[in-house]
Parts: structure tokens; sequence; C-alpha cells
């Protein structure tokens, strides 16, 4: 029997993602467990979601800064990860950025979803910047994590309408209600082995 494909899921926040994913697994179209839950915020809705479903899950303390994990955080998070034995760090919703250990240790094994078609609307409130800028497509993204911010090879894009009476608050929703179906969808492609790297271009069997 081939060996199970384990997840490791980072978030800060509410965890409707992280939900997303549940649900895929527990259904079967996402053919992998969650091996573990690890938050930076100790109430995080993310690890209370994971502790309904009896799966493990942790606070690490971020340490001193605000936009990253400090050394001791960083080592707490990768040896946590290599305990629980994950194939691949799945960030939903995790609002820090990744520098040092973490990166070296889950090269090409870390994945994000973000609310932008990137590369357009790095960075935070992405909604808010793409009704500001005008565009009549919003959407979102899966990519692999790289050193940059918001900037590694992209693994699937969802678009959504931007509709003339949207608010911030309404098309945010509509993105999050697309990642729901993008994120298990590209994450269940990695688990089965059904993406290859060529360059920058991620290539779908
Ligand atoms: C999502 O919008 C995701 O794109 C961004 O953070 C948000 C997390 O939402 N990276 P949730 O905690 O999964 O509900």
């Amino acid at each position: 029997m081939s060996k199970t494909f384990r997840l490791g899921i980072l978030g800060s926040g509410q965890g409707s993602n992280f939900v997303a994913l549940a649900e895929a697994v527990a259904a079967g179209t996402l053919p992998a467990e969650i091996s573990l839950v690890l938050s930076d915020v100790e109430n995080a809705g993310l690890l209370t979601h994971a502790r309904e479903r009896h799966l493990p899950a942790q606070f690490i303390a971020p340490g001193y800064f605000r936009t990253k994990l400090d050394e001791t955080a960083e080592h707490a998070f990768v040896a946590a990860l290599q305990a629980a034995q994950v194939d691949l760090v799945v960030l939903a919703g995790f609002m820090r950025v990744l520098k040092g250990d973490l990166l070296r240790a889950f090269a090409g094994r870390i994945v994000n979803i973000h609310p932008s078609l990137l590369p357009s609307f790095p960075g935070l409130h992405s909604w808010k910047q793409a009704l500001d800028h005008g565009v009549k497509v919003a959407g979102c993204t899966v990519h692999f994590v790289d050193a940059g911010v918001d900037c590694g090879p992209i693994i699937g894009q969802q678009a959504v309408p931007v509709l003339d009476t949207d608010t911030p608050e309404s098309l945010h929703q509509r993105i999050h209600a697309a990642e729901h179906v993008l994120y298990p969808q590209c994450v269940a492609a990695l688990a089965r082995g059904d993406i290859f790297l060529a360059g920058r271009r991620v290539i779908w069997k």
C-alpha cells in the first residue's frame, strides 16, 4: 500500500481554508491526511476547527517580531513539522513571511493561497487593492512559496468577476468562496503527484 501523503497546515486566522481542506480530506477528494495544524496565534479559529475534528493542533509563540518568526519559533515550527513527518506544508492564512530554516527544511514543499490573481496585488488586503485599481476580474492564486513575498511558481488560479456594486467586503467574500474550491483541488493534485515544475511553470499531468 502506498504511504499516505501528510499535510501540515499553518494559519493565523479563522481557518475557513483549513475547513475546506479538512472537508475535502473527509470526502475523499483530497487523498491525504492532516497530520498537524500549527498557529502563531493562540486563539486562532483554525486551532479550534482542528481540535473539533480531533486533529493534532498546536500554538507556537512567534517571538519578538511582527511579520516573521524569530529563530527559536522557526526552529520549533520545523521540529514539529518534521516530527509529524509532513510531506507538504500548507499555508492557510499564515500571516508571517517565511525565511531561513523553514524554507530550507521544506524547500519546494510549501504552498500558499493568496486572494488575488498574482502577480497583481501581492501583500495585504489584495481584494481592496483590486477594487481600488478598478480591475474587472479578481480571484485567487495557489503558489509554491519561495524566499519572496507572494511570488513563487503558480500552481492554480481561479478568477471571479468584480461587480460595479462591490464593496471590499463583498469582493473579499466572493474570492474567499473561490479559494475554498481551488485550494483543495491544488493540494489534491500535489498529493497525487500530478504536478511538476519546469522552471517557473507548474505543469499539471
Ligand atoms: C485567505 O483569504 C487567504 O487567501 C489568505 O488568508 C486568508 C485566510 O482565510 N492568505 P482563512 O483563515 O482560511 O479563512
